[in-house]
Formats: C-alpha cells, structure tokens, sequence
C-alpha cells in the first residue's frame, strides 16, 4: 500500500478508507439520502464557486485565524460531528480530536460517538464541542448536559434537522439501517474477513463499541441495524423551540444551532436567542432535494443581520473551500466526511495530515487571493442586536 503522504486531496483519503474499511462503515460515511440530490449540490456548489486571483498587492503577512465564542483557532475550519467514529478506527474520536487539537481546530463529537466525552477529554487533553440531539428522555438529556459542563466542553451544537432519519439507500442496502437475514450476516462477516486489519484494530482491539454518551441505553453487543433503529425511536421529532428553554436551564455556555436552511428559520435564532448557527442539511443525509448549503448561506446571512456568527458545512472538501465559503460570508466552516475518511484511511497520523494540508491549501488560497485575515470579528461574546 502507498503512504500515507501519497494522499493528497479528500478523494484520496476517500479511496483508502474504502479499501480499509467494511462496505457497512464505508457506506454510513459516504452516503448521502436517497438518490442525493444535496449532496452532490453541495459538491458542485464549491465547484462552481468562484475565486478571484489578485496581483501586485503585498501579502507578506496573512492571517488564517479567527476567534469564535471566545476561542481562537488556527482557521474557521471546525471537525464536525460524526456518528460512530470510534468504528473507523481504534477509539477514532479520541484520534481524531488529538489530532485537531494538534492542527489548533476545535473537534465536535456526536451524541452518538462510540467513545465518551469524558474519554475525548482525556484522550486529547482539551475538551469537545459537543453536539446534542433533543432525545425523549429529557432527563437523560438533562444528565447529558451536565457531563458535557463537568468536562468542560465550550460549545454546545444542538443538531434540529434529525427529527426523524432520512433514508440512505447506501446504508440500508449494506445493512446500517435494516436488520439483515442470516445469509446476510454470513457475508457481513466475510466482508469483515476482507478487512483484516479493521478486525484487528477495531473490531477486537477497539472496545467497547456502545455510544460511549448514551450511558449504555444500548447494549454493546447491539447491532448497527438496531443502532439505528434506538435512534429512530428515540430522537424526538416534536422538539420545538420552547425547547431551547429547557437546554438553557441546564447549559449556560453558547449554544449554536445546526441545520438551518431557511431565513425565517436563522431569524428565529437571533429572536430566540440563539449565539450561533450553522447552515447546513445534514451532509444531504437527510432531506434530499433542497438547496445546497453554500447557495442557502446568503440568504440565512440577510435574515441574521450580523447578529450572531454564521457557520456552514456541507461540501467542503479543500482549503480553497474553505475560503469560499469565507466569501460567500461563512464565519467558519465544519468539515464531517473528509476527516471521517481520513480516520478510516490511516487514524490519527492521516487526519493531520489532512488537517495540516487544507490549513495550507487555505494559506495558499489567500495569498493568490490577497485575502489577509478571514476574522469577521464575531466571537459570538458581545454581539448586541
Ligand atoms: C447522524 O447524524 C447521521 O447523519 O448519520
């Protein structure tokens, strides 16, 4: 097998973590809902996305940093949550949080890691962002918040646009998102069989595989089948936003609301006192057929009037998107699939490898761009409406 440095672009990590990993984990990564629609318009919306290349203007001296809710961070370029991450690589959310704190990122875990919050905190010597689902169980939720205080995490991303899952034809086809017959569970294991060094470091080496948050609400041995079938009955679609109420008597650090796609949503977030957002469609793994989130940006933009800092994620495969995204008015960008095929790839060595290169990618775009800061001076603090 090449080495890790042969990787280059996001396609690269892509390819290795399909050869490393089973098709099952492959296909939850990579797969967008049903016949993804947004997701490739998420794509193609960076690709057509324009830069503009200046001359003869001194850029000596740039500067990639920005400061959002009190931290500041090597680039507006965040490590979105991501379920499961501890699948793709031995305890892989520690990996991946050690390395986005070496790359001076903030690293965000799922709800539905496989490692805790408390073992990401450890593990990379800084605490997470943490990322919140509204569950039925309110006082698990409750419980919940008060662990992610206790470590100390900074930022608290309630994700709203999973009320429900959308269906991902990739996942139910291998088997993450329906329970499979006996004959299929064979060929499960022969498809393990063909990842032997999966098996070893993750499979056998890598546990426990429950959802480290959950508090054992599922039992280790659960399939992901019946994974997700916990998630399905347990993530509560009626969360509305008196809701939020609820999550401040327990959270008194900012709140950033993920998976806004409309105006009068991003306007509800200002008016409910929201201190960010992040405009985005689940990575289109939920609702297929909307706008790209790059195209929703600026419209959420004029509907928030500066008031509180605009994220988005959702395509974004470079540095040079990552500028982009700057353009289009992003106060910082979240990259989920391109750091989870990187763990997939190589674990922790090969996120900083990808983290350190769309850092340079960055750089290089803003040199060719003369674009010497990419702060909007909007740390989510003392911004008055
Ligand atoms: C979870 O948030 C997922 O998109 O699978």
């Amino acid at each position: 097998m090449k080495p890790l440095a042969s990787l280059v672009s996001v396609e690269d990590y892509r390819r290795r973590a399909r050869s490393n990993l089973p098709r099952i984990l492959f296909d939850y990564i990579d797969g967008g809902s049903y016949d993804e629609v947004t997701l490739t318009r998420n794509v193609e919306a960076f690709r057509q996305a324009v830069l503009t290349q200046r001359v003869m203007v001194d850029v000596g001296q740039t500067d990639s940093r920005v400061t959002l809710f009190g931290q500041t961070m090597a680039a507006p370029l965040l490590c979105a949550p991501v379920g499961f991450a501890g699948m793709y690589a031995r305890r892989g959310e520690v990996q991946a949080a050690r390395a986005a704190r070496k790359a001076d990122l903030p690293f965000c875990l799922s709800t539905v890691g496989i490692c805790s919050l408390e073992e990401v905190t450890e593990g990379a010597g800084t605490p997470p962002w943490f990322q919140l689902y509204m569950i039925r169980d309110r006082d698990g939720m409750a419980r919940l918040l008060h662990r992610a205080r206790d470590a100390g995490c900074p930022v608290l991303v309630l994700t709203a646009d999973l009320q429900t899952p959308g269906k991902r034809y990739a996942s139910v086809r291998s088997g993450m998102m329906r329970q499979l017959s006996f004959l299929e569970h064979v060929a499960r294991l022969w498809d393990g069989a063909t990842s032997p060094g999966w098996v070893w470091n993750v499979h056998l080496r890598g546990r426990p595989h429950a959802f480290g948050n959950l508090d054992g609400l599922l039992p280790e041995a659960a399939d992901f089948a019946t994974a997700w079938e916990w998630i399905g009955a347990n993530f509560d679609p009626t969360v509305s936003w008196n809701d939020l109420e609820f999550i401040r008597q327990h959270w008194d650090r900012p709140i950033v609301l993920k998976g806004v796609m409309a105006p009068e949503d991003a306007r509800l977030c200002v008016e409910r006192g929201v201190d960010g957002l992040v405009v985005s469609n689940h990575g289109g793994r939920q609702l297929d057929g909307g706008q790209a989130s790059l195209h929703a940006l600026p419209d959420c933009l004029d509907a928030v009037g500066g008031r509180i800092p605009v994220l988005m994620d959702g395509g974004v495969r470079s540095g040079l998107d990552v500028l982009k995204a700057y353009n289009a008015g992003a106060a910082a960008t979240l990259i989920g699939r391109p750091w989870a095929y990187a763990l997939g790839a190589g674990g922790e060595p090969a996120v900083t490898q990808l983290l350190e290169s769309m850092k340079a990618e960055l750089r290089t775009a803003q040199v060719l761009s003369a674009t010497h800061t990419l702060d909007r001076h909007m740390d989510g603090q003392d911004i008055s409406p």
